[in-house]
């Protein structure tokens, strides 16, 4: 039924929004799981949050490479309890700033507490790939981009390319 959902590129205020808090667990909500899933996919994403795709919700998919198979998984009210001091940088790219990567730091190891489709309550405790996803997704929900991470000298070698991906995300 959903057609593709049209990722939002840098400059977009939708991205800038803090989102709120998933509280129907229904076939509309599995279908924009669905519409992420793909639209993250046909990208070539690791990850992607509801208001990349102009949903005002706490809602995320991630990479899921924990287990032997890869598995894409949906985290919805997403709430991080625990960071660890522990820190280390990791390249990091997003779908909104496509072409853009850039060294980000964050906690190492963190646990997530969350909800699936169906509303029951879960948490993961990880130090890979999967907690770096959760982290860069996770903030998008309080419009928090990972450029935002940067120091002042980087964003400022940043800054053209910001600006260029900004005029594009303004309608003609
Ligand atoms: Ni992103």
């Amino acid at each position: 039924m959903r057609d593709e959902l049209e990722i939002l590129l840098y400059g977009d205020p939708r991205l800038r929004v803090h989102c709120r808090a998933v509280e129907r667990f229904d076939d509309e909500l599995s279908a924009l799981v669905d519409g992420m899933i793909a639209a993250m996919a046909r990208e070539q994403g690791i990850g992607l949050a509801a208001p990349q795709v102009g949903r005002d919700l706490r809602l995320l998919v991630a990479r899921d490479h924990r287990g032997p198979l890869p598995t894409v998984r949906p985290l919805v009210n997403p709430r991080i309890v625990f960071r660890s001091p522990e820190r280390a940088g990791y390249s990091e790219g997003c779908l909104s700033l496509p072409d853009i990567t850039a060294d980000v730091e964050r906690p190492v190891r963190i646990r997530v507490e969350f909800q699936d489709l169906q509303g029951r309550e879960h948490q993961i405790e990880d130090d890979g790939l999967f907690a770096r996803i959760v982290q860069h997704e996770a903030d998008h929900l309080d419009g928090i981009l990972f450029v935002d991470h940067l120091g002042l000298v980087r964003r400022k070698l940043l800054a053209r390319r910001l600006r260029e991906l900004a005029k594009r995300s303004q309608p003609a």
